[in-house]
């Protein structure tokens, strides 16, 4: 069988996609795209690579079709929904969702802004439709977290989790301690490979972290975790000096998150952690820990950031949901 896709995107998470699509063979054949600016809707199938060159040398197709012509006319099995975290209303991401699931279409998105806001919302809808909205690549970029809680942990009570959750953070740390870089030439490095948000500040003021913990917090516990429960600071008035004060001690600096619902904790800041600490890792990896009932302490790590590493997320869903509709 056959998955029709149309990819809404194409930012890094949109053309690695793109990219891990066209070179592996799946089974998916993709029927539309948009960017900011243009358009492409094909009922059999785009030319991917066409696609991807044309995007090089500036918009991905014809100015005079939108993302909402494509959500609304494209012929497509699932909405990948790629574009920019709004983190203030979710949009125009949630009004394509919500056209696309009204069509009947599954949704698969990076998105955190929509997923933050309004996943009971989305779920609801999707429910009354009977398809799915998966969101796997919202949190920790590779790490299949929402599979994990969704299946392997199944059953368990959550106690608390806490992590590290902002691959840009910890690329930006890394290289601040290691190199001595200067806080501006880390992150300018992070954006450079692709790491970082559209708006960098997300990443270095502690909100693309805090937005994922509340996804993580309401998909575990349903109990309207909201960004502004979130005591958030950030690590953009951190210092080389800060870092080197650290390592003098044998320590560092990490952005940690951390929810325990019993205390009523939400929060994300920069703490001062031995060297040897599991949370101590280099460069973009995530790393989440679950205090469980059953398993007692699960660690997950992986990429938490990049092109590919997002691709391999979202493609996990794409395949997800095509199984699931086959054995349905
Ligand atoms: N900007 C995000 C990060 C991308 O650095 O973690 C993945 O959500």
């Amino acid at each position: 069988m056959t998955i029709r896709v149309a990819v809404l995107g194409m930012g890094s998470v949109g053309k690695g996609v793109l990219e891990m699509i066209s070179r592996k063979d799946l089974g998916i054949i993709v029927t539309g795209v948009a960017d900011s600016k243009s358009g492409l809707i094909d009922p059999k199938g785009l030319d991917i690579g066409a696609v991807l060159s044309s995007k090089k040398t500036g918009a991905c197709g014809n100015p005079s079709i939108t993302a909402k012509d494509v959500v609304a006319c494209a012929d497509y099995d699932i909405l990948v929904e790629v574009t920019p975290t709004n983190a203030g209303n979710g949009e125009p991401a949630l009004s394509y969702m919500k056209m696309a699931i009204e069509r009947g279409s599954h949704i698969v998105t990076s998105n955190k802004g929509p997923i933050s806001l309004y996943l009971k919302e989305l779920n609801r809808l999707a429910g009354e439709k009977g398809v799915l909205v998966r969101y796997e690549a919202t949190v920790g970029g590779a790490i299949p977290i929402m599979h994990t809680l969704g299946n392997g942990l199944a059953g368990n009570e959550f106690q608390a989790l806490y992590g590290v959750l902002n691959g840009t953070c910890n690329y930006i740390l890394t290289r601040m301690a290691a190199e001595g870089l200067t806080y501006d030439q880390a992150l300018a490095e992070a954006r450079e490979l692709g790491y970082a948000e559209a708006d960098p500040t997300y990443d270095v003021k502690g909100i693309d972290a805090a937005i994922k913990l509340v996804i993580l917090a309401n998909t575990i516990w349903d109990n309207g975790a909201s960004l502004d429960r979130v005591d958030i600071t950030g690590i953009d008035l951190l210092t080389t000096d800060a870092l080197r004060l650290a390592e003098e001690k044998d320590c560092t600096i990490r952005l940690i998150a951390e929810a325990f619902p019993e205390r009523g904790v939400l929060r994300v800041s920069p703490r001062i952690i031995r060297k040897d600490h599991p949370l101590v890792f280099e460069g973009t990896l995530n790393a989440i820990t679950l205090e469980t009932d059953m398993a007692g302490e699960i660690t997950l790590i992986g990429k938490g950031a990049g092109s590919v590493e997002t691709a391999s997320a979202i493609i996990g869903d794409i395949l997800f949901i095509s199984s699931h509709v086959r054995s349905n």
